[in-house]
């Protein structure tokens, strides 16, 4: 009932404020690295098409922030807040405690569990507090499940050396540091309903039931024409987390195509994907937001990790919208009069609440 009255005020919004909101009613993000802030096409497209979240795609990782012990380099994430604050963007904090990009001083040695554990409060302590409330959410706990058909705790070094209870550690100590911003566990393969999802829900729910401060769960998104879930099993499962009291927010999408070039039915295929994520997120009532991993196919992580040229992205390698851009538009617009440069935002880019504001 609620989502239905949400659709329906997102609907009279659309047609009643065509002249004053000029900017998304939910932030549509992108990921990127610093660097490309340099780049006035880049920062042009940002601009025009109103994006007004930020992800670093890597200068938040811990490799990257801690390169060597009780050193802690700032200047990527700090560029990218410096920017995000001048041009009135929110930023999502990715994130504090991953089996990947850890730095080698940690995985070169043998600790203890209390000197690991001494590692990572000293992180956490260290990058939530200097990054206070400069970030809007963190996603604390990255990809902690493996693919196994058990859906058991991924090896890695904080799993083996510091067990099961690394993961309330890391979420009790980011509260502690800064006890009112939104604490994510985030992951892949699990906007869906499917056996991984099952075992998100599982772990949270307990972690939830014991006290452990989880505000949101991040749907990471990298999908495929190929190989996505129906628009139904992602609104159910969203929603499930949803009714657990959680926000939940869209981190990570992007839509591999599979070859190249994309032809115009690839490229519709995927505008449709995109739209089943988005409205399945928006369906919840609590959905924070939707980033994508990217904002323009010029530059997709996929081309490397999948060792093909890519296009999952809303933006052609020359910054033209692709259909996959409609649909952010058309979803999360409130109204966006085609020829009206970009304003300052109307909305509050940091949606902590879990009311309908869309
Ligand atoms: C990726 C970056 O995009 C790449 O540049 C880097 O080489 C590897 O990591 N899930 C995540 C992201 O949570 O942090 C990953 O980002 C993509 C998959």
């Amino acid at each position: 009932m609620i989502q239905k009255q949400c659709v329906t005020v997102l609907l009279l919004l659309s047609i009643v404020l065509t002249v004053t909101a000029q900017t998304f009613a939910l932030p549509w993000g992108v990921a990127l690295t610093s660097k490309r802030l340099q780049e006035t096409n880049f920062t042009t497209a940002l601009s025009t098409y109103r994006v007004r979240s930020l992800t670093p795609e890597n200068e938040m990782k811990m490799g990257v922030l801690q390169p060597q012990k009780g050193t802690f380099d700032f200047s990527g994430a700090d560029a990218i807040i410096e920017y995000a604050k001048a041009h009135d963007m929110g930023v999502r904090g990715h994130t504090l405690v991953w089996h990947k990009n850890i730095p080698s001083w940690v995985t070169d040695e043998t600790w203890t569990k209390a000197q690991l554990t001494d590692i990572l409060d000293n992180h956490i302590e260290t990058v939530v507090g200097h990054m206070g409330n400069d970030v809007y959410a963190w996603d604390v706990v990255n990809e902690a499940l493996d693919d196994t058909t058990a859906h058991a705790r991924r090896p890695s070094i904080w799993q083996e050396t510091i067990g099961d209870e690394y993961i309330v550690h890391a979420f009790t100590k980011a509260h502690q540091v800064n006890p009112t911003i939104p604490l994510y566990y985030n992951d892949y393969g699990i906007i869906g309903k499917n056996g991984k999802s099952d075992a998100v829900y599982t772990m949270v729910k307990s972690l939830l039931n014991q006290g452990v401060p989880i505000t949101g769960i991040g749907f990471q998104s990298h999908l495929s024409l190929n190989s996505h879930p129906t628009a139904e099993s992602m609104q159910q499962n969203m929603q499930r987390f949803v009714d657990l009291g959680l926000e939940v927010s869209v981190t990570e999408l992007d839509v591999a195509i599979g070859t190249s070039p994309a032809t115009a039915e690839q490229l519709a295929q995927q505008e449709q994907i995109y739209r089943d994520v988005i409205s399945a997120c928006m369906s919840t009532g609590a959905c924070a937001g939707i980033t994508t991993w990217g904002l323009t196919d010029k530059y997709t992580w996929l081309t490397d990790y999948l060792g093909h040229t890519e296009a999952p992205l809303p933006l052609t390698t020359t910054y033209e919208p692709k259909p996959a851009y409609q649909a952010i538009k058309d979803m999360l617009l409130v109204t966006y009069p085609a020829d009206t440069p970009a304003s300052h935002p109307t909305t509050d880019p940091r949606p902590h609440s879990r009311v309908c504001t869309y």
